[in-house]
């Protein structure tokens, strides 16, 4: 298992350049790649639908390794955000043609993913070196694909990038202590937890946080995939809720999620790559590290768990006022000028997570964390 880990994040977070990321595809799939690396301009100039209507349908038999078809998942799902919500909030396309609906449903069942764009793509797919002879930092830092918000979007994908970057090593930490518990772990699981609370005190942007069709009121029956099926398709978009790295510092520490709540999160694994997926449900099946703390009676190990459960309740009450400052409050003003610039934003404020108040769900996940202190 810690195997397949670290191959998927050489993919997905490590590698560089010609090592793994890759950033174009074999020559076939020009069509897909030239609207791609020119989403911002065609979808701002409102060009983009009319491109998408005269591209070929090209068969995905030419695309072989996982790195294309990751690729490929990145390019044709942003490719279909800017289709869908070219004109507007208020106008989204309820059919997505033929040429971006086949082989972006065939390419996203050979790598077991759903097709929309989901948080693997925008975030741990979509990210390059400026300098590859530099190292990774955010100014040396760029995304593949983009979309029109220049660096709010830039932002937002890289700062979540290095909050996964700095999980990764906590996760690794973690899976060894399943077979070989020692004392150092939780200190050194607290001090990355605590590095990516403090990564994520640099975002100072927001996120485009309203991409999917599903408990989307602008796009209430979801979304028809021409070619592939008669009935619109519900599906939610990328969400940091699909982030594999907490999800596993919740396995790693025992935090059940209640109800509503850990049903959301547990269907936001659907959305990673299935090794992802695999990884939480194993660290989830292990023995109980809390049950082995509480068993040792050591003051040490109990503090320095309860040290990471309280540096995760940390981050996540960040979170919950990052989300208060970029969503709650710019929806509130929109609701009581009745002015909104932001469109689905301002309802999802009440149903994005699938029916429960966005904040109610954040504080009801940061609340759970805690009652693990021991
Ligand atoms: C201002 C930027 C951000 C906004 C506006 C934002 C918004 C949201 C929203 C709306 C949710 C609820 C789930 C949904 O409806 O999709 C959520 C959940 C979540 N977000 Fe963010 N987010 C931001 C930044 C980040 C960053 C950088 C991370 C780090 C990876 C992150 C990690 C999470 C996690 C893990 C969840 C699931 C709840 C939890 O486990 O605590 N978010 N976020």
């Amino acid at each position: 298992m810690f195997n397949i880990y670290i191959e998927q994040q050489k993919w997905d977070t490590r590698s560089q350049g010609s090592f793994h990321i890759i950033t174009n595809l074999p020559d076939h799939y020009r069509a897909w790649m030239e609207l791609a690396n020119d989403l911002p301009n065609l979808i701002e100039s409102r060009k983009l639908r009319d491109l998408v209507h005269k591209m070929p349908v090209l068969s995905t038999h030419l695309l072989n390794s996982p790195q294309e078809l990751r690729l490929a998942h990145l390019a044709l799902g942003f490719i279909t955000m800017g289709y869908v919500w070219q004109e507007g909030q208020h106008a989204p396309a309820k059919i997505l043609p033929r040429a971006l609906a086949v082989p972006y449903w065939v390419v996203s069942r050979r790598l077991g993913l759903p097709a929309v764009l989901t948080y693997a793509d925008s975030v741990l797919s979509n990210w390059k070196l400026r300098d590859p002879s530099k190292g990774i930092e955010i100014g040396n830092m760029d995304l593949v694909i983009s979309l029109p918000g220049g660096g709010s979007c830039r932002g937002f994908f890289l700062v979540s990038l290095l909050v996964e970057m700095a999980a990764s090593s906590g996760i690794k930490v973690g899976i060894v202590s399943c077979s070989v518990p020692f004392p150092l772990f939780n200190q050194l699981v607290m001090l990355i937890v605590t590095a990516c609370a403090a990564i994520l005190r640099k975002l100072t942007v927001c996120g485009l946080y309203y991409f999917r069709w599903r408990d989307n009121p602008m796009l209430p029956e979801g979304l028809v995939y021409e070619g592939v099926s008669n009935e619109p398709v519900l599906l939610s978009g990328g969400s940091a809720a699909q982030s594999t790295a907490i999800q596993c510092f919740d396995a790693l520490l025992g935090i059940q999620h209640d109800n509503e709540s850990g049903a959301f999160l547990t269907r936001m694994r659907d959305y990673m790559p299935p090794a992802h997926r695999q990884l939480i449900e194993t660290l989830s099946d292990c023995p109980s590290l809390r049950d082995f703390i509480l068993s040792c009676a050591n003051p040490d190990l109990k503090q320095a768990f309860n040290d990471c459960v309280l540096a995760l309740e940390d981050l996540r009450t960040y979170h919950v006022s990052a989300v208060t400052k970029y969503i709650v409050v710019p929806a509130n003003r929109a609701q009581e000028t009745g002015h909104s610039d932001r469109g689905a934003g301002d309802k999802l404020d009440a149903t994005g997570t699938g029916g429960s108040s966005l904040l109610v769900f954040l504080k009801s996940v940061r609340d759970t964390t805690r009652k693990v202190l021991i």
